[in-house]
């Protein structure tokens, strides 16, 4: 099995300050860090260029929720992949479910942004997950198999490309899947990659968990053989709670 470096994502989602962000850096900054694990944080982008700043001298890697396909125009109030690559981001999440909720973005949007990410130099985290009442109707497999197919572009490699399970249910409710079915959910996706580009590529590609992660169940979340990092919310905006995530991995 190729080596896949843990990534612990932060994704801070629309919830910031400058206060706010500086008391959040300074506490991940006293993160010692830990070997195979990477650092993100994903602000809101107003904050990107302080962020970036409060973390450039570090190891903590600076990550955007989303940009525009296109590289510059008229798209009042949208942010181009280019501008982000630009602030020092090395990440753009990108199809989160809110995202696809608030904006109406479809697979087709995603696959989109995923380019424009690939095209400006930045590894784009493509998000996929189930509702619950296509889990409820046991179309899980389905619908997050076809939204990888039809998010994750032909350019996809291990380096540009992770992509983040989140079921719908599970995202800010406290509930999480159990351990069999998160597990399943990624071999599938895994396999699904291997169809499409290779065993290679399939399995130096990083699968993130996303949906309630948090101190108590990270460990276990984390060790499971397909889950290759955590893509976070509210346990990422508390320095505590985000650096035990980070080292409850690996
Ligand atoms: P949560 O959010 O950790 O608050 O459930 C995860 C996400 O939406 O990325």
């Amino acid at each position: 099995m190729a080596e896949r470096t843990t990534l612990i994502a932060g994704n801070w989602k629309m919830n910031a300050s400058s206060e706010m962000a500086v008391n959040l850096i300074d506490g991940l900054l006293t993160w010692p860090g830990k070997p195979g694990v990477e650092m993100l944080v994903c602000p809101p982008s107003p904050y990107l260029g302080p962020v970036g700043a409060m973390i450039s001298e570090s190891d903590i890697r600076l990550g955007a929720q989303t940009c525009h396909p296109n590289a510059s125009g008229a798209h009042t109030g949208d942010v181009a992949a280019e501008m982000l690559a630009d602030l020092g981001c090395s990440y753009v999440i990108v199809g989160h479910s809110e995202r696809r909720a608030d904006h109406g973005e479809t697979d087709a949007d995603v696959h989109a942004q995923a380019e424009a990410t690939h095209r400006a130099g930045l590894s784009a985290i493509v998000c996929v997950g189930e509702t619950e009442a296509e889990r409820d109707a046991g179309k899980t497999l389905d619908i997050v198999g076809a939204q990888v197919a039809n998010s994750v572009p032909d350019g996809a490699t291990a380096e540009n490309t992770v992509v983040a399970y989140e079921p719908v249910w599970a995202i800010g409710t406290g509930r999480t899947p159990t351990s069999d079915q998160v597990q399943e959910v990624h071999a599938a996706i895994r396999s699904g990659l291997k169809e499409r580009f290779g065993d290679a590529i399939a399995s130096g590609m990083r699968l993130l968990y996303g949906g309630s992660m948090k101190p108590s169940n990270a460990a276990e979340l984390l060790a499971l053989a397909d889950v290759d990092g955590g893509l976070i919310g509210g346990a990422s905006l508390k320095a505590e709670d985000f650096t035990a995530i980070a080292d409850a991995a690996g």
